[in-house]
């Protein structure tokens, strides 16, 4: 399958740009207007974790007022992995060719979506890479992004996933390399759902492409990052990487 190349890739289908959201009201509508306008034929899906601050009742009125926009309303406050796995699933069921994930801030700018679109034609999993040659951030605290980098190469080098960028959160998935990646069996909550993802597609065989993006800090809002959410990435990367180096080596002592 990692015959990048040689391959030939199928049409892409309709695209859903799935947002989860828990407590956006200020950048709910300015994000679907400007996704709207940059890629006037994707559908837009908002899943909110019933958001103390009416979200959810923001995006319900802008789903109103165009058919291209829906909503998938949550309980409530479940993390980032779970609402994904919930907007992934109802993409699946209706028929969408490519989902992509995006924040709700505007720190995944809706105009560079066409280039990770069109890199998707040649590819299995899209990622917008802040850390390879031409991408970015803008307006992050120098602790963010020792975190952000400090993060990937940990888990670049434990899981062996070739990437730069394993953390990030603006990609595009083929529907194949979502039914492809044991879905079903994705546990983490908080935003470690992404280096799981990105490992469990490497995994499969898939063909991963890095695209370079300008990652731009939210100015409304507060982020969600929490010491919790690094917590749980560092103890399950770790595991993950444990438990994967011991199978190679039972492997490789039962072939010697
Ligand atoms: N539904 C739902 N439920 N949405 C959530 C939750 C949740 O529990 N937690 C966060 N979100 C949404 C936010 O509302 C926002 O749209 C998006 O997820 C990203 O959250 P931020 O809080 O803005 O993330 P960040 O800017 O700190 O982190 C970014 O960088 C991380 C590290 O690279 C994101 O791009 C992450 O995806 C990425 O892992
Ligand atoms: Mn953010």
């Amino acid at each position: 399958m990692n015959d990048g190349g040689q391959r030939r890739y199928g049409p892409l289908g309709t695209t859903l740009v799935i947002i989860p959201t828990y407590n956006e009201a200020e950048n709910i509508e300015p994000i679907v207007a400007r996704v709207r306008s940059a890629v006037p034929e994707a559908h837009v899906l908002v899943a909110d974790d019933n958001s103390p601050d009416g979200t959810g009742k923001i995006a319900d009125e802008l789903a109103a007022d165009d058919d291209h926009v829906k909503v998938l309303h949550r309980k409530g406050k479940e993390g980032l992995g779970a609402a994904y796995l919930a907007g992934f699933r109802w993409g699946l069921e209706n028929g969408y060719g490519v989902l992509v994930e995006m924040d709700a801030d505007g720190s995944h700018q809706p105009e560079e979506l066409p280039r990770l679109l069109t890199a998707l034609k040649g590819a299995d999993l899209v990622l917008g890479s802040r850390w390879v040659p031409g991408g970015r951030v803008v307006n992050w605290p120098k602790s963010r992004e020792f975190l952000s980098r400090g993060g990937s190469t940990y888990s670049r080098l434990l899981l062996d996933v070739p990437l730069r960028d394993v953390t990030g959160g603006y990609r595009a998935f083929r529907r194949e390399t979502l039914e492809g990646l044991g879905m079903e069996e994705v546990a983490s909550q908080g935003y470690c759902f992404q280096v799981d993802l990105a490992w469990r597609a490497v995994k499969a065989g898939f063909h991963v492409v890095e695209v370079p993006i300008t990652f731009v800090e939210r100015e409304l809002g507060d982020s969600k990052m929490s010491r919790d959410i690094v917590a749980e990435a560092l103890w399950r990367v770790t595991s993950w990487g444990i438990g994967s180096r011991a199978a190679k080596a039972v492997k490789a002592l039962g072939r010697g």
